[in-house]
């Protein structure tokens, strides 16, 4: 059973390499050429612990390769083979609606390749809106009559995709015949032998999983932060309040952590689409709630704003203003609806001078933003700062010598984004410390 992965985003270089590491011979593709090009040398063209050394493990053991050619992957693939299709589905310009261009045109480039072989699968792992596999396997039945669709949604965490993806939490298959419970069986055989939990379900079940998983972590990530809203309030610190939460198991301490709420190329754009497809089926009633997740989460950056305007008394005209993280998580240099940087960029435009550094997002970071000021150091960052924003829970700011970075600022005013940093030492060596939903 030869695999092929279409589309070579996080999710599709990944998953990829690691059915090369489960022992399968795999082929890539994608449309950009350069991206190819850099692949088949070996190098990922993003951040992620782990899957560069393992992408050259994969390459020169002879079991994966990438190709920009839908007739070539399909002639080396052949019968019975396995397709995956990873590719993605952002936000609709203007419109909270996933942009289903790049899947169904995947496909139908797919479709039209296999049209005349023998039996094989196809199997949708893209983010998308309940329905679409369902209406594929209809167009794919015209196309490729020997093709069957499954849907296998993906529930990787960029910093970890390469564990996630050897050591999942639970494998979700969507199926509609007993072959294709099968061959993913096989395919997964090595990790359900590990005891990874495996549900078979439908097609719009499996599709309902992803997005409802990713619903639920952001509802836990704006409930604390709504929680921080009335802290503020009241004067209560909402670390304590979350560190009580989370001692009740049925509550848990994972995605509680108060700060500056989320971003990234997922929970943003996914509970949006999952809005306006609930709006489609008629039920948006149900899904009213997440307008609020989100409005709560969005709030949060401009109270970080806010904050870091007070900070400077009052007014961020002519100011310097040091930001430390760029990606909107640490261990990753995506900076897709990265939280930090939507922070820099308002307030620099609030005509201050920012400073940004990223351990690693600093490149993508400039590209986007190339108006603020980028340093090679967390230092270099402070350097006669009149204020310090921590947006992005990098280790390495954690392990700065406050008393250190203090000789380098105007003012030793630092600003916790992320409730990360340890007050007590911060405000031991003499800072004004503020952090988010805290006295
Ligand atoms: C998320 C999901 O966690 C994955 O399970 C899913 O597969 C993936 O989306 C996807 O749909 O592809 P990811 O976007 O990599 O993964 O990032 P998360 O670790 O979920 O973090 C999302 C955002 O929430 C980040 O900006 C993070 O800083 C923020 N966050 C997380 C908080 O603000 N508070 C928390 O307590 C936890």
């Amino acid at each position: 059973m030869r695999i092929t992965v279409i589309g070579t985003g996080y999710l599709g270089v990944t998953h990829a390499a690691c059915m090369a590491e489960l022992g399968f011979e795999v082929m890539g593709l994608d449309v950009d050429v350069e991206k190819v090009a850099a692949l088949a040398d070996g190098r990922v063209p993003f951040y992620e612990p782990g899957l560069q050394e393992l992408m050259r493990e994969q390459i020169a053991a002879g079991r994966l390769s990438f190709t920009t050619d839908y007739a070539e992957l399909a002639a080396w693939a052949g019968d019975g083979a396995v397709h995956f299709v990873s590719v993605g589905t952002p936000q609709k310009k203007g419109e909270y609606a996933a942009d289903m261009t790049y899947v169904d045109a995947a496909f139908e480039s797919i479709a039209r390749a296999i049209a005349h072989q023998g039996r094989s699968l196809v199997v949708g792992k893209s983010t998308v809106p309940v329905g679409t596999a369902a209406r594929i396997a209809d167009r794919l039945a015209e196309l490729a009559p020997n093709a069957e669709v499954a849907w296998n949604p993906e529930f990787l965490r960029e910093g970890y995709a390469v564990q996630d993806t050897l050591h999942p939490d639970r494998l979700v298959i969507g199926v509609r015949s007993e072959q294709a419970e099968a061959d993913l069986r096989h395919l997964y055989a090595r990790l359900l032998a590990e005891k990874v939990p495996l549900v078979v379900t439908d097609f719009p079940t499996a599709e309902l999983v992803k997005v409802s998983a990713n619903s639920f972590l952001a509802v836990k990530i704006s409930f604390i932060n709504a929680m921080a809203e009335v802290c503020e309030a009241a004067g209560a610190d909402v670390m304590q309040l979350s560190q009580a939460l989370s001692y009740d198991p049925r509550i848990g301490g994972r995605f509680l952590v108060p700060g500056l709420g989320f971003g990234g190329g997922c929970l943003p754009k996914d509970i949006r689409a999952f809005m306006a497809r609930a709006g489609e089926l008629g039920v948006d009633q149900a899904l009213a709630f997440l307008k609020e997740v989100d409005a709560i989460n969005m709030r949060r950056r401009a109270r970080t704003v806010d904050l870091a305007r007070e900070q400077c008394d009052g007014s961020l005209l002519g100011k310097r203003v040091a930001v430390w993280g760029a990606a909107f998580k640490p261990e990753s240099d995506d900076i897709r609806d990265s939280p930090a940087l939507n922070v820099a960029a308002s307030i620099h435009l609030q005509g201050a001078q920012v400073t940004v550094y990223d351990p690693k997002a600093t490149d993508n970071a400039r590209k986007m933003f190339p108006t603020l000021s980028y340093a090679d150091s967390a230092l270099e960052a402070a350097d006669q700062a009149d204020v310090i924003l921590h947006l992005t829970e990098w280790k390495e700011f954690r392990e700065l010598d406050p008393a250190a970075v203090g000789g380098l600022v105007r003012s030793t005013r630092i600003i916790d984004g992320r409730n990360a940093l340890d007050a007590a030492a911060w405000r031991a060596a003499g800072w004004t410390y503020r952090a988010l939903g805290r006295p």
